[in-house]
């Protein structure tokens, strides 16, 4: 069967990736995470104090450190995921907590960054084959992909799904916190210059508000069918 391309955008916590990797795995297409890359980017310019304590980003600083950021994934078969790496090193777990989500936002608003990121995401793309997930995969990354899928759910409802995964994973956190950053991802998603956050005209819309994970699962793989016929 033809191998396509799969492009799923839409708003911070509204479960794209948990869709988009049991989709790639029932299916044996790559999945790729494109949130994950701006997440590491975050982090480099957070342990290296490119991002200062008051928010404001060493912008010149980061241009010439973006050679020194490698980013890759290695699937890891008990998370049935791939793990991120930042220059050899796993940061899978560093790149999800809330200080990262506080400041991942405006590093991905930049143009050089946003440039880099997407030449390197088109270039994981190139034998199709791949699940994408994001902001601007449909619209920017792969404005020719076969399926694209756009993703909405209440900004309750997505914080309080952020919520009960950090709280799985023993992160101390505050609902109110969270709710605030996930309407500040989104405005700035959504305001930014470059690749704002859209619904692109040829996407299906998917509101999972009041979706299972197990029936969102399957409304993708009939999508997925049907772009396959
Ligand atoms: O998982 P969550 O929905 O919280 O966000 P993510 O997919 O990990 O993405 C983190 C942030 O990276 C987003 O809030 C965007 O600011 C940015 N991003 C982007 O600009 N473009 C993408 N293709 C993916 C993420």
């Amino acid at each position: 069967m033809k191998k396509i391309t799969i492009a799923i955008d839409g708003y911070s916590s509204c479960g794209k990736s948990t869709m988009a990797k049991d989709l790639a795995r029932e299916i044996g297409y790559v999945y790729v995470d494109s949130g994950a890359m701006y997440r590491t980017v975050t982090l480099y310019a957070l342990d290296n104090h490119i991002i200062q304590q008051d928010g404001h980003i060493d912008e010149e600083r980061l241009r010439q450190e973006m050679k020194n950021i490698e980013i890759s994934f290695q699937f890891n078969p008990e998370r049935g995921r791939p793990d991120t790496y930042l220059n050899g090193v796993r940061v899978e777990d560093r790149i999800r907590t809330l200080e990262v989500s506080n400041h991942v936002s405006p590093i991905a608003a930049l143009g050089f960054v946003r440039e880099e990121m997407v030449r390197q995401q088109q270039r994981m793309g190139q034998e199709g084959g791949i699940i994408m997930d994001g902001r601007d995969i449909g619209t920017t990354v792969f404005p020719q992909a076969e399926l694209k899928i756009f993703v909405t759910a209440s900004a309750e409802i997505r914080a309080q799904r952020r919520y009960d995964e950090l709280t799985a994973k023993g992160e101390a956190c505050d609902m109110q916190e969270i709710l605030h950053n996930v309407e500040e991802r989104d405005y700035i998603d959504t305001h930014r210059d470059i690749s704002p956050l859209r619904q692109a005209p040829d996407a299906l819309v998917l509101d999972n508000s009041h979706m299972t994970i197990e029936e969102q699962k399957q409304w993708l793989l009939r999508e997925y069918e049907r772009a396959t016929l």
